[in-house]
Protein backbone atom coordinates (compact mmCIF):
# COMPACT_ATOMS: atom_id res chain seq x y z
CA UNK A 1 0.00 0.00 0.00
CA UNK A 2 2.80 2.70 -1.40
CA UNK A 3 2.80 5.53 -3.26
CA UNK A 4 4.51 5.04 -6.33
CA UNK A 5 5.74 2.05 -8.88
CA UNK A 6 8.64 2.40 -10.84
CA UNK A 7 12.26 3.19 -9.82
CA UNK A 8 11.23 4.69 -6.91
CA UNK A 9 13.96 5.71 -4.50
CA UNK A 10 13.04 3.68 -1.36
CA UNK A 11 15.88 2.46 0.45
CA UNK A 12 17.46 1.14 3.53
CA UNK A 13 21.03 0.53 1.88
CA UNK A 14 21.13 3.12 -0.41
CA UNK A 15 19.98 0.93 -3.04
CA UNK A 16 17.32 2.10 -5.05
CA UNK A 17 14.47 -0.52 -5.52
CA UNK A 18 12.59 -1.77 -8.81
CA UNK A 19 8.94 -2.67 -6.80
CA UNK A 20 7.45 -0.42 -4.43
CA UNK A 21 7.18 -2.32 -1.03
CA UNK A 22 4.40 -3.07 1.36
CA UNK A 23 4.66 0.17 3.34
CA UNK A 24 6.44 2.24 0.74
CA UNK A 25 9.91 2.42 2.01
CA UNK A 26 11.62 -0.93 4.10
CA UNK A 27 12.05 1.36 6.84
CA UNK A 28 8.12 1.15 7.64
CA UNK A 29 7.94 -2.76 7.04
CA UNK A 30 8.01 -3.20 11.21
CA UNK A 31 4.65 -1.41 11.30
CA UNK A 32 3.16 -2.52 8.28
CA UNK A 33 0.96 -5.63 9.77
CA UNK A 34 0.19 -3.83 12.84
CA UNK A 35 -0.95 -0.73 10.75
CA UNK A 36 -3.22 -3.46 7.88
CA UNK A 37 -4.40 -5.19 10.75
CA UNK A 38 -5.93 -1.95 11.71
CA UNK A 39 -7.36 -0.77 8.67
CA UNK A 40 -8.96 -3.69 8.17
CA UNK A 41 -7.01 -6.41 5.99
CA UNK A 42 -8.34 -9.59 8.10
CA UNK A 43 -11.77 -8.87 6.97
CA UNK A 44 -10.96 -8.09 3.23
CA UNK A 45 -8.51 -11.53 3.36
CA UNK A 46 -11.17 -13.49 4.35
CA UNK A 47 -13.69 -12.28 2.12
CA UNK A 48 -10.81 -13.04 -0.99
CA UNK A 49 -10.53 -16.69 0.41
CA UNK A 50 -14.44 -17.20 0.90
CA UNK A 51 -14.86 -16.76 -2.85
CA UNK A 52 -11.64 -18.90 -3.89
CA UNK A 53 -12.74 -22.19 -3.12
CA UNK A 54 -9.86 -24.11 -1.83
CA UNK A 55 -9.50 -28.11 -1.57
CA UNK A 56 -6.57 -30.37 -0.10
CA UNK A 57 -4.50 -31.13 -2.97
CA UNK A 58 -4.56 -27.48 -4.75
CA UNK A 59 -1.50 -25.69 -5.77
CA UNK A 60 -1.95 -22.04 -4.90
CA UNK A 61 0.33 -19.06 -5.94
CA UNK A 62 -0.09 -15.46 -4.42
CA UNK A 63 1.88 -13.04 -6.28
CA UNK A 64 3.09 -10.28 -3.79
CA UNK A 65 2.87 -12.14 -0.91
CA UNK A 66 4.59 -9.09 1.13
CA UNK A 67 4.89 -10.27 4.71
CA UNK A 68 2.39 -13.44 4.22
CA UNK A 69 -0.65 -13.02 5.74
CA UNK A 70 -2.87 -14.23 3.49
CA UNK A 71 -0.80 -16.98 2.46
CA UNK A 72 -0.81 -18.26 6.08
CA UNK A 73 -3.89 -17.90 6.58
CA UNK A 74 -4.58 -20.18 3.43
CA UNK A 75 -2.26 -22.46 4.52
CA UNK A 76 -4.07 -22.72 8.14
CA UNK A 77 -7.65 -23.16 6.90
CA UNK A 78 -6.42 -25.38 4.43
CA UNK A 79 -3.32 -27.49 5.34
CA UNK A 80 -3.99 -29.88 2.39
CA UNK A 81 -3.21 -27.23 -0.12
CA UNK A 82 0.64 -26.75 -1.62
CA UNK A 83 1.28 -22.90 -1.53
CA UNK A 84 3.63 -20.85 -2.60
CA UNK A 85 3.57 -16.55 -1.82
CA UNK A 86 5.88 -14.65 -4.28
CA UNK A 87 7.38 -10.98 -3.47
CA UNK A 88 9.98 -9.13 -4.73
CA UNK A 89 10.95 -7.52 -1.40
CA UNK A 90 13.35 -10.39 0.63
CA UNK A 91 12.68 -8.38 3.84
CA UNK A 92 8.96 -8.96 3.65
CA UNK A 93 9.82 -12.69 2.37
CA UNK A 94 11.85 -13.23 5.39
CA UNK A 95 8.67 -12.01 7.73
CA UNK A 96 6.93 -13.99 5.90
CA UNK A 97 8.96 -17.75 6.54
CA UNK A 98 9.22 -16.58 9.87
CA UNK A 99 5.17 -16.78 10.21
CA UNK A 100 5.21 -20.16 8.21
CA UNK A 101 7.58 -21.77 10.11
CA UNK A 102 6.40 -25.42 11.11
CA UNK A 103 4.04 -25.43 8.78
CA UNK A 104 4.45 -27.63 5.53
CA UNK A 105 3.69 -27.30 2.52
CA UNK A 106 4.05 -23.69 2.25
CA UNK A 107 7.61 -21.82 0.91
CA UNK A 108 8.16 -18.16 -0.43
CA UNK A 109 9.91 -17.65 -2.97
CA UNK A 110 11.52 -14.08 -4.39
CA UNK A 111 9.97 -13.09 -7.34
CA UNK A 112 8.14 -10.46 -9.65
CA UNK A 113 4.66 -10.79 -10.67
CA UNK A 114 5.12 -9.69 -14.10
CA UNK A 115 8.06 -12.30 -14.67
CA UNK A 116 6.70 -14.97 -12.74
CA UNK A 117 9.67 -17.64 -12.43
CA UNK A 118 7.12 -20.52 -12.87
CA UNK A 119 6.72 -23.04 -15.58
CA UNK A 120 3.30 -23.07 -17.64
CA UNK A 121 0.29 -24.00 -16.55
CA UNK A 122 1.88 -25.20 -13.10
CA UNK A 123 -0.69 -23.77 -10.53
CA UNK A 124 -4.57 -23.91 -9.92
CA UNK A 125 -5.30 -21.05 -8.17
CA UNK A 126 -3.22 -17.53 -8.16
CA UNK A 127 -4.36 -14.97 -5.65
CA UNK A 128 -3.40 -11.33 -5.19
CA UNK A 129 -4.30 -9.11 -2.32
CA UNK A 130 -3.95 -5.29 -2.38
CA UNK A 131 -0.49 -5.76 -4.88
CA UNK A 132 -2.08 -4.44 -8.43
CA UNK A 133 -2.10 -0.70 -7.52
CA UNK A 134 1.67 -1.13 -6.60
CA UNK A 135 2.62 -1.86 -10.35
CA UNK A 136 2.38 0.92 -13.63
CA UNK A 137 0.34 -0.09 -16.26
CA UNK A 138 2.53 -1.99 -18.14
CA UNK A 139 3.87 -4.15 -15.20
CA UNK A 140 -0.16 -4.65 -15.17
CA UNK A 141 -0.02 -6.20 -18.40
CA UNK A 142 2.39 -8.46 -18.11
CA UNK A 143 1.51 -9.49 -14.74
CA UNK A 144 -2.05 -10.62 -16.30
CA UNK A 145 -0.39 -12.61 -18.81
CA UNK A 146 1.67 -13.80 -16.09
CA UNK A 147 -0.90 -14.97 -14.48
CA UNK A 148 -3.07 -16.85 -17.48
CA UNK A 149 0.28 -18.63 -18.42
CA UNK A 150 1.00 -20.10 -15.17
CA UNK A 151 -2.49 -20.47 -14.18
CA UNK A 152 -4.09 -24.78 -15.47
CA UNK A 153 -6.69 -24.48 -18.24
CA UNK A 154 -9.72 -24.00 -15.73
CA UNK A 155 -7.91 -22.74 -13.02
CA UNK A 156 -8.78 -19.41 -11.56
CA UNK A 157 -7.06 -16.12 -10.15
CA UNK A 158 -8.47 -13.93 -7.35
CA UNK A 159 -7.89 -10.99 -6.64
CA UNK A 160 -8.71 -7.98 -4.38
CA UNK A 161 -7.80 -4.27 -5.20
CA UNK A 162 -8.68 -0.99 -4.41
CA UNK A 163 -11.97 -0.06 -7.29
CA UNK A 164 -12.80 3.45 -7.55
CA UNK A 165 -14.47 5.40 -10.36
CA UNK A 166 -14.19 8.50 -11.58
CA UNK A 167 -16.54 9.69 -9.42
CA UNK A 168 -15.53 7.95 -6.17
CA UNK A 169 -16.04 7.45 -3.52
CA UNK A 170 -12.49 6.61 -2.08
CA UNK A 171 -11.56 6.41 1.42
CA UNK A 172 -8.04 8.29 1.94
CA UNK A 173 -5.43 5.83 1.69
CA UNK A 174 -7.21 4.66 -1.82
CA UNK A 175 -6.76 8.58 -2.72
CA UNK A 176 -3.52 9.57 -1.70
CA UNK A 177 -2.32 5.97 -3.97
CA UNK A 178 -4.28 7.26 -6.54
CA UNK A 179 -2.66 11.01 -6.71
CA UNK A 180 0.58 8.68 -7.05
CA UNK A 181 -0.62 8.28 -10.57
CA UNK A 182 -0.17 4.63 -10.36
CA UNK A 183 -3.90 3.74 -9.55
CA UNK A 184 -6.56 4.55 -12.07
CA UNK A 185 -9.11 6.59 -11.49
CA UNK A 186 -10.33 6.57 -14.98
CA UNK A 187 -13.02 3.72 -14.74
CA UNK A 188 -16.88 4.58 -15.19
CA UNK A 189 -17.88 1.95 -13.03
CA UNK A 190 -16.21 -0.28 -10.71
CA UNK A 191 -13.44 -2.32 -12.00
CA UNK A 192 -13.55 -1.71 -15.20
CA UNK A 193 -10.31 -1.16 -15.58
CA UNK A 194 -9.35 -4.27 -13.73
CA UNK A 195 -11.85 -6.36 -15.94
CA UNK A 196 -9.80 -5.02 -19.08
CA UNK A 197 -7.06 -5.88 -17.96
CA UNK A 198 -7.49 -9.45 -16.88
CA UNK A 199 -9.86 -9.90 -19.83
CA UNK A 200 -7.18 -8.59 -22.67
CA UNK A 201 -5.03 -11.26 -21.24
CA UNK A 202 -7.57 -14.16 -22.11
CA UNK A 203 -8.98 -14.48 -18.75
CA UNK A 204 -12.66 -14.90 -18.34
CA UNK A 205 -12.85 -11.84 -15.58
CA UNK A 206 -16.20 -11.25 -13.44
CA UNK A 207 -16.07 -8.72 -10.49
CA UNK A 208 -17.49 -10.96 -7.24
CA UNK A 209 -18.35 -8.11 -4.94
CA UNK A 210 -17.39 -4.74 -4.13
CA UNK A 211 -17.13 -3.84 -0.60
CA UNK A 212 -16.54 -0.74 1.07
CA UNK A 213 -14.13 -0.75 4.16
CA UNK A 214 -14.07 2.11 6.32
CA UNK A 215 -10.37 2.94 5.89
CA UNK A 216 -9.88 1.45 2.57
CA UNK A 217 -12.13 2.77 0.56
CA UNK A 218 -13.95 0.79 -2.36
CA UNK A 219 -12.49 -2.24 -2.79
CA UNK A 220 -13.29 -4.94 -5.49
CA UNK A 221 -13.11 -8.57 -5.45
CA UNK A 222 -12.48 -10.03 -8.72
CA UNK A 223 -12.37 -13.65 -9.86
CA UNK A 224 -10.77 -14.49 -13.59
CA UNK A 225 -10.54 -17.85 -15.01
CA UNK A 226 -8.33 -19.28 -17.58
CA UNK A 227 -10.74 -21.19 -20.47
CA UNK A 228 -10.60 -24.42 -20.23
C1 LIG B 1 0.30 -3.75 0.03
S1 LIG B 1 1.39 -5.11 -0.08
C2 LIG B 1 0.26 -6.48 0.01
C3 LIG B 1 0.90 -7.68 0.59
C4 LIG B 1 -0.04 -8.88 0.79
N1 LIG B 1 -0.59 -9.33 -0.47
C5 LIG B 1 -1.13 -8.56 1.76
O1 LIG B 1 -2.31 -8.57 1.37
O2 LIG B 1 -0.82 -8.31 2.94
C6 LIG B 1 1.88 -5.14 -1.79
C7 LIG B 1 3.00 -6.09 -2.08
O3 LIG B 1 3.26 -6.07 -3.48
C8 LIG B 1 4.65 -6.28 -3.65
N2 LIG B 1 5.08 -5.89 -4.99
C9 LIG B 1 5.50 -4.69 -5.42
N3 LIG B 1 5.87 -4.77 -6.71
C10 LIG B 1 5.66 -6.06 -7.09
C11 LIG B 1 5.87 -6.78 -8.30
N4 LIG B 1 6.36 -6.19 -9.38
N5 LIG B 1 5.55 -8.09 -8.32
C12 LIG B 1 5.06 -8.72 -7.22
N6 LIG B 1 4.86 -8.07 -6.06
C13 LIG B 1 5.15 -6.78 -5.99
C14 LIG B 1 5.30 -5.47 -2.54
O4 LIG B 1 6.62 -5.90 -2.28
C15 LIG B 1 4.32 -5.75 -1.40
O5 LIG B 1 4.76 -6.83 -0.62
Amino acid sequence: MGGMAKNHPTTVSAQPHDYLPAAGRDALLPFYDRLTALLGAGELHRTLLAQVGLADGLRVLEIGCGTGNLSVRAKRAHPGVELTGSDPDPLALAVAERKAAGLDGIRFERGYAQRLPYSDAGFDRVLSALMLHHLDDEAKAATAAEVRRVLRPGGSLHLVDFTGTKHGPHGYLASRLMKSGHFSAESAEPGDDILRLLATAGLDATLVATRRHRFLGRVGYYRAGRPA
